[in-house]
């Protein structure tokens, strides 16, 4: 399933969003993270960090736990993620590389595509580019719930 380029840009906005909602004292990046839904409806995210380092949560995992609790199982179509900096006025300075979810997240995300049968579109925001690819691309051959069918 593709997206046109207004759903694409309310996605973005909406990950830069919750950006600076992010608890990231430890490494003072943070990232923003918004799941669009077949129904149109966004869920985000953002990243919460932890004293004892490693149970760090990313902003990905963080938006897929709130849709979980709102009762979503599957229906994912794209996610938009981005990361980078508090300016001096407080306001996101978003990273120059794009950011592309970490392993753990992709794992995370494919859970709720495998569930719904879609293969989500995920966009890779940076400053100045945005890297479209599929959860597929990103995450080859996953183990998930129909593993354990
Ligand atoms: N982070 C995310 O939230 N998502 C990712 O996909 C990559 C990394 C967070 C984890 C940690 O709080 C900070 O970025 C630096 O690694």
């Amino acid at each position: 399933m593709t997206i046109d380029t207004e759903t694409r840009d309310r996605l973005v906005a909406a990950a830069r969003g919750a950006m600076p909602g992010a608890y990231a004292p430890y490494s003072g990046f943070r990232v923003g993270a918004a799941l669009l839904f077949d129904d149109g409806a966004v869920v985000t995210g953002c990243n919460v960090e932890n004293a004892s380092y490693g149970l760090s949560l990313c902003a990905e995992t963080v938006a897929c736990a709130i849709a979980a609790q709102a009762g979503r199982r599957g229906g994912l179509v794209a996610l938009a993620v981005l990361g980078g900096t508090a300016g001096a006025n407080g306001a996101p300075v978003i990273a120059e590389a794009p950011v592309t979810p970490c392993g753990r997240c992709r794992q995370v995300v494919n859970e709720f595509a495998q569930l719904g049968g879609t293969d989500p579109l995920v966009l890779c925001v940076g400053a100045r580019e945005i890297v479209e690819i599929r959860l597929s691309a990103l995450l080859p051959h996953a183990f998930g719930p129909a593993n354990l069918a």
